[in-house]
């Protein structure tokens, strides 16, 4: 596959263009700042772009036949959280045109907590949940790993736990911890398996050997329900009769657009 990555110089994203490569992808990496480019892998194509500047993503689209999102405004606000978690996964949808390609989006574990401390600072949950909104409404073939903290899991931690429900909603690591590495490989994995198709899990890691078989860790997961907004086993906290007009209108877009071009 030709694998765009939208995120890829940061500290999932390389690991993610190296996962790929790894794997035999042809690798795209989108990449805002040029001498970031020079920390990935040299078999990586660098695309430069921006996600909050539509004009960009056109050359970034071209051909591809998966997009792998691990974007982040971290530190940025609610102002950053709407326009690059949420706008730049929008832009890039509206950049696809008639393209189908499949989708796997992090985003993170607790996404549909909205009353912590953290999201009511950031909104960063908020956000990121509404660009998960616009992935399922897309029509687009999809996986949402939502992982929990990175890198705070033990040297023995090998073993992935796939979660639903988002229930695991400390804000701390003790809501589960799961490494980079892990979670590139997962990534990049679901891309390729069909039972990780129109899936939403959380991510963490647990004491015992890492698993080989990704098809059977995807496969006992529970698919997203067909037309829904949010995760199959989501909390219902998100009224969309409550979201923002300009919230509604992205989906209004996605949806007309996803039935203009057809089913994938
Ligand atoms: N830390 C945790 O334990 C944890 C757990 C679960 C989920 N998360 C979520 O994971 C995300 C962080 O992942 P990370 O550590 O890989 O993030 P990161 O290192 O901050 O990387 C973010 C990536 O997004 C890119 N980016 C930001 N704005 C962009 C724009 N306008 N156009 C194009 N690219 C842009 C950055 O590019 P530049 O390199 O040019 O800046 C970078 O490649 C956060 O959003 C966080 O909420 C974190």
């Amino acid at each position: 596959m030709t694998v765009l990555v939208v995120g890829a110089t940061g500290s999932i994203g390389r690991l993610v263009v190296a996962e790929a490569v790894r794997q035999g992808h042809t690798v795209r990496a989108l990449v805002r700042n040029p001498a970031k480019a020079r920390q990935l892998p040299s078999e990586a194509q660098v695309v430069l772009g921006d996600v909050t500047r539509p004009d960009t993503l056109s050359n970034a689209v071209d051909g591809v036949d998966a997009i792998l999102f691990t974007l982040g405004s971290d530190g940025a606000g609610k102002v950053g959280a709407e326009r690059v978690d949420y706008g730049g996964v929008r832009n890039v949808l509206r950049a696809l045109g008639p393209r189908k390609p499949r989708i796997a989006l992090m985003t993170a574990i607790g996404v549909t907590n909205r009353t912590g401390a953290y999201n009511r600072a950031t909104e960063a949950h908020d956000w990121k949940r509404r660009s998960e909104r616009l992935v399922r409404a897309s029509g687009l073939p999809y996986t949402i790993v939502r992982p929990g903290w990175f890198d705070y899991n033990g040297a023995a931690e090998h073993q992935l736990v796939l979660l639903q429900g988002d229930t695991r909603q400390a804000g701390d690591p003790s809501d589960g911890a799961v490494a980079r590495r892990q979670i590139a490989e997962v990534l990049v994995r679901s891309l390729a398996s069909n039972h990780a198709l129109r899936k939403t899990f959380e991510l963490i890691a647990t004491t015992g050997p890492a698993q080989e078989d990704f098809d059977a860790l995807f496969g006992p997961l529970d698919g997203d329900l067909q037309g829904a907004l949010d995760g199959v086993h989501d909390m219902a906290n998100m009224p969309l009769v409550d979201e923002p007009q300009r919230v509604r209108d992205d989906l209004d877009a996605v949806r007309v657009h996803q039935s203009s071009v057809g089913a994938p």
